[in-house]
């Protein structure tokens, strides 16, 4: 029960916040009364309107007591991951305040590393915190920890790509941490630290029976170094047909949530000797561009030909938006708020790739198509405030913070995707 009454409240405070449009019907509405015949009409209409909004109060008290309505009002009007619905797309929307995050203290949790925990690390202003993403037509469940565990019990969560996803998977941790009594109970598999390069971490929370994994696979495709080709400046190759050699122990998880881009630039692939390779022969004209669709395509034949539907949930999180001032002296400014426009970063080359290869998939790939949404957040990042505070980073993020949200909408995914499962007949 708790879940309705915190989503209910919840969209209450969502409905304050967004009154200014309620504001604008109110004034408005004094030019119909001027006309009497219109005002018949108008008073008609509140007389209807009143009835009909009788009969939601009435539903939605049928809603607060039955749970079962609930999860099909959930599923036909809140969540559409494919972006067309016109009535709900989670991914337009706004940036509003809500005192009632952060939903962790990164001190308090440790599984997130140094170098993302901004306040540890002397960030002061703690504004960056206290923000909650409103899609313009509907609400987001808000994150119940009990319910996300219970939906995670005996799985396997599986994160795939580079940082990003790795900060993502402590957001993950640290937010399924926050409902567990014991916190000894929660550990990682092989006793290992986070480190930047390490390929595989996993942590198992042992009361639930379930793992939350990741991999480091930076660009999902098989890398090798190799001089083979007699080139002095090919030091290595990207077999874009073939998925990372790790990519077998992906396949039975229950939840896959993969992400790439950040890597894709030239300073990361010909500047290090990096250069392509497609069924055996080395095309080094190929564009970063092509290159990554052409792995898309691979990972795309992957997921039809090795994963299971009627087991895992797929996702894709599209590019993450960066805000440097200038890349190439890496130097950034971190703001205390929001930016009031996405300057043009609402898009990237790789999200609309993503989008476009994720559509035609047979197995389907929910698009986490979080690129608008970050593009506001120029307050997010961790700036100075990492573990290495001689160089600003207006790449990766603050923990707690922006990741939070990505996850947020994983839950709200999982939250519909689930509901026919035992987990509710459990209940009932
Ligand atoms: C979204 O889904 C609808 C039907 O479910 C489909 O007609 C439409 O083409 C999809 N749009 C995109 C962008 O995938
Ligand atoms: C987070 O936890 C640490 C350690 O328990 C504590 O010192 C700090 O005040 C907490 N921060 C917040 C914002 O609650
Ligand atoms: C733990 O989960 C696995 C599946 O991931 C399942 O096979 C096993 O039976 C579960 N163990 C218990 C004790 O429920
Ligand atoms: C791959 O190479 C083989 C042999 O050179 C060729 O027959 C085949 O058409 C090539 N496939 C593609 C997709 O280019
Ligand atoms: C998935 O489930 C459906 C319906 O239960 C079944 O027909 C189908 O064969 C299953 N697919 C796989 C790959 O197991
Ligand atoms: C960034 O800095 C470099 C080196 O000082 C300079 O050449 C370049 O024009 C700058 N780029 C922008 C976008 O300001
Ligand atoms: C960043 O802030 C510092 C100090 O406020 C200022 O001197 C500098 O010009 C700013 N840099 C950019 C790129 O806005």
């Amino acid at each position: 029960m708790s879940t309705f009454g915190r989503s209910l409240s919840h969209k209450q405070r969502a409905l304050t916040v967004s009154s200014p449009r309620l504001f604008d019907k109110s004034v408005s509405s004094p030019r119909f009364s001027r006309k009497s015949e219109i005002s018949r009409l108008f008073r008609a209409l509140i007389a209807i309107g009143s009835v009909v909004s009788f009969f939601l109060a009435i539903g939605g008290g049928y809603l607060y007591v039955l749970p079962n309505l609930t999860k099909s009002f959930h599923e036909e009007n809140l969540i559409s991951f494919n972006g067309s619905d016109s009535f709900c797309d989670i991914f337009d929307g706004k940036w509003v305040v809500d005192n009632s995050y952060p939903l962790y203290n990164a001190s308090e949790c440790p599984f997130v590393e140094k170098g993302f925990n901004c306040l540890a690390n002397g960030r002061t202003n703690d504004d960056y915190l206290k923000w909650r993403w409103k899609p313009r037509n509907c609400e987001l469940p808000r994150f119940n920890v009990y319910h996300m565990l219970e939906i995670l019990r005996n799985k396997r969560i599986v994160f795939v790509g580079d940082s990003m996803s790795r900060t993502q998977w402590e957001s993950l941790i640290c937010l399924l941490m926050t409902g567990v009594q014991d916190k000894g109970s929660v550990y990682e598999v092989n006793g290992n630290k986070i480190t930047k390069l390490i390929r595989f971490l996993g942590v198992r929370f042992s009361s639930f029976n379930f793992t939350v994994e990741f991999y480091r696979s930076v660009f999902l495709v098989q890398h090798t170094w190799s001089s083979k080709y007699g080139i002095k400046r090919v030091r290595s190759t990207l077999t874009l047909d073939k998925l990372d050699d790790i990519s077998d122990e992906w396949i039975n998880a229950d939840v896959l949530i993969f992400n790439s881009g950040q890597w894709w630039v030239p300073g990361k692939l010909f500047g290090v000797g990096c250069y392509f390779q497609v069924n055996s022969t080395l095309r080094i004209g190929m564009s970063i561009q092509t290159a990554f669709r052409t792995a898309l395509e691979t990972w795309s034949s992957w997921i039809d030909t090795k994963i299971n539907p009627n087991r895992t949930r797929v996702f894709f999180r599209t590019f993450e938006p960066s805000h440097w001032s200038n890349l190439t002296q890496r130097m950034c400014n971190v703001t205390n708020q929001p930016l009031s426009e996405t300057n043009g970063q609402e898009s990237s080359s790789f999200s609309d790739a993503v989008l476009e290869v994720a559509h035609s998939m047979k197995v389907p790939a929910n698009v986490l198509h979080i690129t608008p949404m970050s593009a506001y957040r120029k307050d997010a990042h961790v700036g100075l405030w990492s573990d290495n505070p001689s160089l600003s980073d207006c790449s990766h993020w603050c923990l707690p913070g922006l990741p939070d949200l990505w996850n947020e909408m994983v839950f709200s995914y999982l939250h519909d995707s689930y509901q026919h499962t035992s987990l509710y007949q459990q209940r009932e």
